[in-house]
């Protein structure tokens, strides 16, 4: 089993979905014999914002690409190999300001390409990437699953709305919220977070 593990909070060892998001990739390695792992850390390496000039590069003859035309071609063909060739994808979406990093939409916008990872019929958008699981680590510093907290999440249902688009419907979400609203709702959640973690179908 192939599976890739990405990480995009900011926030280094201090991070709620890092630790959560290394013991789903601990628990997907004791339950499979074989499991190859991709790493990707968006945070200290991260992908540059699409720009005009890089997806420029599509409209014109390779032998005419800038050097960063080139260096990027490269960064979106690896982060596009590395998401195609994954059986399992997990991925530590923190939430920052109500949505995901932006290290995150970054990555996002290099793995969702017409004609790779979907495409448009005459009856609409068709997922491309098929037969795959993901698992979607959301943290949070409030309480965003209440009724009115949900009205403020542009996070956990804009991914899998993305990941759904690109084909992806095998999604589950492991949640720690309210991480910053004191001690002990932090260490509820984080158990809470690592009870699911423990009965994930992976
Ligand atoms: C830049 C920034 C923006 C944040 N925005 C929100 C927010 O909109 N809503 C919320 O509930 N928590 C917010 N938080 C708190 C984080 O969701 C919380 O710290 C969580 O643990 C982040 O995950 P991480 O520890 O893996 O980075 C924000 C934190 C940071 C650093």
């Amino acid at each position: 089993m192939k599976l890739l593990h990405i990480d995009s909070s900011i926030l280094g060892a201090n991070s709620v979905s890092r630790e959560l998001t290394a013991a789903v990739a601990g628990a997907v390695r004791e339950r499979h014999a074989q499991v190859e792992t991709s790493y990707r850390d968006l945070a200290s390496q991260p992908l540059s914002h699409l720009s005009g000039e890089i997806i420029g590069a599509n409209f014109i003859p390779e032998a005419d690409w800038s050097a960063t035309q080139r260096s990027e071609a490269a960064n979106s063909a690896a982060a596009l190999e590395e998401f195609l060739n994954a059986d399992v994808l997990i991925i530590g979406a923190p939430m920052y300001n109500f949505s995901i990093p932006s290290q995150l939409k970054s990555w996002i916008d290099r793995v969702s390409v017409a004609g790779r990872t979907f495409k448009y019929t005459d009856k609409g958008a068709v997922g491309l990437v098929t037969g795959k699981k993901a698992v979607i680590v959301s943290s949070r510093g409030g309480v965003h699953s209440s009724e009115q907290g949900k009205l403020m999440d542009f996070q956990e249902d804009y991914l899998k709305s993305v990941l759904g688009f690109l084909g992806i419907t095998e999604v589950e979400i492991i949640r720690a919220e309210g991480v910053n609203m004191g001690e002990d709702n932090r260490a509820a959640a984080m158990a809470a977070a690592k009870a699911a973690i423990a009965k994930l179908a992976i």
